[in-house]
């Protein structure tokens, strides 16, 4: 049976792509800070605090998710957050650090402990949570998009560094998803965070789960390189039709 791990399975897109996977019969292991919301996403699902900013979480978190369903068949690394809106001339640099930490750091750190793996099985599917913020710019929005950014690099070292050992590497970048991703980026400001999404269609957290169920499931010869989803409404980042919902 394949098992797939999920990097932030407590909300949002992580937690849609679980509910994927398990309607695909796969054992699931999945991690957050708040794992105490982890067994109402999939009840069967193994499931265990992650924090990927901390490296004894991740190797806690890994070592009890092997023990309990075996090695790693896909890695879905979703875990991630924008935080704040600073121009960098009025930045403190504290949520700098958060961002590249988590998104960027974190998602190394998981990854460089389950690659080993997959490349001795020759056999092994590295998923990626990205952002349309990894292509376009905006302002005020500096450090997540250079956070996003980086991870297209990554993607593609890894693709070159693992040719040849079946690992297939894959990165999905999103447009607007209404998930709890404005409230973290606001610090639970809801009326701020419900704005982003005021009077337009965004993506469904769904929406992108159905498009790593699409990677994953093709044969194992055809590597997914990148999905690039966006809502009919959306053109850029900072172009959003508000014509109604
Ligand atoms: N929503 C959008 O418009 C959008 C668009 C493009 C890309 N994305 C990307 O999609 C991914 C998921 O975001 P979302 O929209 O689903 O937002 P969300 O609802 O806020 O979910 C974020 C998830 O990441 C987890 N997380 C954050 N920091 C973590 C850490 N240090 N360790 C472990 N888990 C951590 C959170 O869990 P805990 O807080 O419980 O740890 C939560 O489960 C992110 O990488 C985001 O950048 C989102």
């Amino acid at each position: 049976m394949t098992h797939v791990v999920v990097t932030g399975a407590s909300s949002g897109i992580g937690a849609a792509c679980a509910r994927a996977m398990h309607r695909l019969g796969h054992k699931l292991s999945l991690g957050a800070r708040r794992s105490d919301r982890l067994p109402a996403v999939v009840s069967d699902a193994f499931c265990h605090p992650l924090d990927v900013t901390s490296q004894p979480s991740i190797e806690r978190f890994l070592a009890a998710a092997i023990a309990s369903n075996g090695p790693i068949d896909i890695l879905i690394n979703n875990a991630g957050l924008a935080r704040g809106v600073e121009k960098v001339a009025e930045a403190t640099g504290e949520a700098w650090r958060e961002m590249i930490e988590t998104n960027v750091l974190g998602l190394l750190e998981v990854t460089r402990r389950v690659l080993p793996a997959m490349i001795e099985r020759k056999h092994g599917h590295l998923v990626v949570i990205g952002s349309v913020a990894g292509r376009t710019t905006y302002p005020s929005g500096s450090v997540y998009c250079a956070s996003k950014r980086a991870l297209q690099p990554i993607c593609e070292a890894i693709r070159m560094e693992t040719l040849g050992s079946n690992v297939r590497v894959t990165s999905v970048d999103p447009g607007l998803v209404e998930t709890e991703f404005s409230l973290v980026r606001f610090r639970g400001d809801q009326a701020r965070a419900a704005k982003v999404y005021e009077h337009t269609r965004p993506l469904t957290a769904d929406d992108v789960a159905d498009c790593v169920v699409f990677a994953v499931t093709r044969p194992p010869h055809v590597n997914i390189d990148n999905i690039h989803v966006m809502p009919t409404d959306q053109a850029a980042p900072a172009m959003v039709h508000r014509g109604g919902r």
